[in-house]
């Protein structure tokens, strides 16, 4: 009998990547895919540790599913991911009716421990080595990944893919969990990605991104030689079919020329770079144990501006870190007017445990300072937005067209009319979404045919998310046959 498996990802791109493997590997394994955890025989959650309020909203999702399993005991419950590596045996504790318990390192032994769960041989749990519990290579091998089975039909769009270069963190920022749950940094070797690469290029996949935490610092030493992003890049830029690669994220000390250049010289590299301040306090900066100081930073940006005039920078930020004074904050503020980032990301510090953060600092803002701070930032940053994407009005700008946009998708749920099978409705004209080369949002009228295209599309208006226009229209030319 088929068994139908429910998976609900958070997180970052890592988790995306990890769930598609999942899936892919359980429907080898004879499952089909559902949209609900009511219909599914197995239900599995990937989770994220970075901020405490992820982990509360699995554990409050994982208490809401205690009835319906006193109600169908052979309902299997999965915690797969960075919680699971992080919160191990407290999961059965707090969660009793969790059958499965698997670290990101342990994902291939998700079909056999399933297995075992059903032969009624009780709870299942496989996680990796702490960084503590033996010598690095050890530690390191538990923490692989299995990254050559995929699923097109698992991603959000066929025709775009995350291709992991990197496992693990070793930069230890002092307040992230991510070197603890996934373990030292390792590059996979060239010839698995590249082989990889031409996999999805087979799959009809044109856009890939490398997903990496610290994306830029990847290395590969096979006995003299040694591979870089650079390297990389150069060549998987060869493989036919592939039109755009993207790599994220990036962190600031490694943004050598040599991969500025690269990127600059190779037409199919995104200029889009997401690389993280968190700060634009010194002070903060060394606390948090970044490696770089504003002026490093800023340094960054203009080889940034040098070599490529045209990229567009994104950045993550922290406030309320420990001992964050008001000026600290000031200076965060000061650096997004500075950069004119095209779009920021915003975090309230979240106490870890296990990190040095949280055993060498009070946790000493208040929320509401917190909040007030976040709402602030972001207030800066989306007005430097909307007015930088407002420079591209009159433009035109080449799209990968993704599909319906949101918008559309939401007024097609309301719409009891919508078929998705339905030839007429392929060709009606709804909004639809793609991204420009520096990843920008851009929303037109067209139609879902158009998704995986590269399109042109003129630039009518925008708002700090978001550009907003139409298909460019081609002079028909009639040619006599
Ligand atoms: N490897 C990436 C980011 C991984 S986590 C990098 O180094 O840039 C994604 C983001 O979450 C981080 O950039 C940081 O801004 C935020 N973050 C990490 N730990 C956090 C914590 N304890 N509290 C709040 N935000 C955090
Ligand atoms: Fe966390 Fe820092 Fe590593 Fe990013 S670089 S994953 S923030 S430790
Ligand atoms: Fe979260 Fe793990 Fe990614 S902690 S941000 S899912 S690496």
């Amino acid at each position: 009998m088929t068994k139908r498996v429910f998976i609900h990802t958070v997180g970052c791109q890592m988790n995306v990547l990890d769930s598609e493997m999942v899936i892919a590997d359980l429907k080898r394994h004879g499952y089909t895919v559902v949209d609900s955890a009511k219909e599914a025989d197995c239900v599995l959650y990937n989770t994220c540790s970075v901020r405490e309020h992820a982990e509360e909203k699995i554990y409050s999702a994982l208490g809401k599913l205690k009835n319906v399993k006193d109600h169908q005991p052979d309902k299997t419950i999965g915690v797969m991911g960075c919680m699971a590596q992080k919160d191990q045996q407290t999961i059965f504790r707090r969660a009793p009716h969790v059958d499965l318990v698997v670290g990101p390192g342990q994902l291939h032994t998700i079909p056999e421990m399933l297995q075992r769960i059903e032969s009624g041989q009780g709870r299942q749990m496989a996680v990796s080595l702490a960084r503590k519990d033996g010598k690095q290579s050890i530690v390191a091998r538990s923490h692989e990944t299995f990254d050559p089975l995929r699923d097109p039909g698992m991603r959000p769009t066929p025709f775009q893919a995350y291709l992991r270069i990197q496992i693990g963190c070793d930069k230890f920022c002092t307040y992230c969990v991510v070197p603890n749950t996934r373990g030292p940094e390792q590059g996979r070797p060239p010839e698995q990605i590249l082989a990889e690469a031409k996999v999805l290029a087979d799959q009809g996949c044109r856009e890939i991104t490398l997903l990496g935490q610290t994306v830029n610092s990847y290395k590969y030493r096979d006995g003299d030689d040694t591979s870089d992003l650079a390297d990389l890049l150069i060549d998987l830029h060869e493989i036919d079919g592939i039109e755009r690669l993207k790599f994220v994220t990036n962190y600031p000390k490694d943004m050598t020329e040599r991969l500025l250049r690269t990127v600059a010289d190779l037409p199919k590299c995104s200029p889009y770079l997401h690389v993280p301040a968190q700060s634009g306090s010194d002070e903060v900066l060394r606390r948090m144990k970044r490696g770089y100081t504003v002026g490093d930073y800023l340094e960054m940006m203009e080889r940034i501006e040098r070599f490529l005039p045209e990229a567009a920078v994104s950045s993550d930020f922290i406030v309320g870190f420990c001992g964050e004074t008001e000026e600290d904050f000031q200076k965060s503020v000061d650096l997004i007017r500075r950069c004119r980032f095209k779009n920021s990301f915003i975090f309230q510090y979240s106490v870890r445990s296990g990190t040095k953060a949280a055993q060498r600092f009070e946790d000493d803002i208040p929320r509401d300072v917190k909040v007030r701070r976040n709402n602030e930032l972001l207030a800066v940053q989306d007005e430097i937005a909307k007015e930088d994407n407002l420079k591209f009005v009159g433009r035109e700008v080449e799209v990968l067209v993704e599909g319906p946009s949101k918008k559309a998708l939401r007024e097609m749920s309301n719409d009891a009319q919508a078929d998705d099978g339905d030839e007429d409705n392929a060709s009606a004209l709804i909004q639809m979404t793609g991204r420009t080369i520096c990843d920008r949002i851009v929303v037109f009228d067209g139609n879902r045919r158009q998704a995986g295209q590269l399109m042109d599309i003129v630039v009518d208006d925008a708002s700090c998310h978001t550009l907003i226009g139409r298909v460019k229209t081609v002079d028909v030319v009639s040619i006599g046959v």
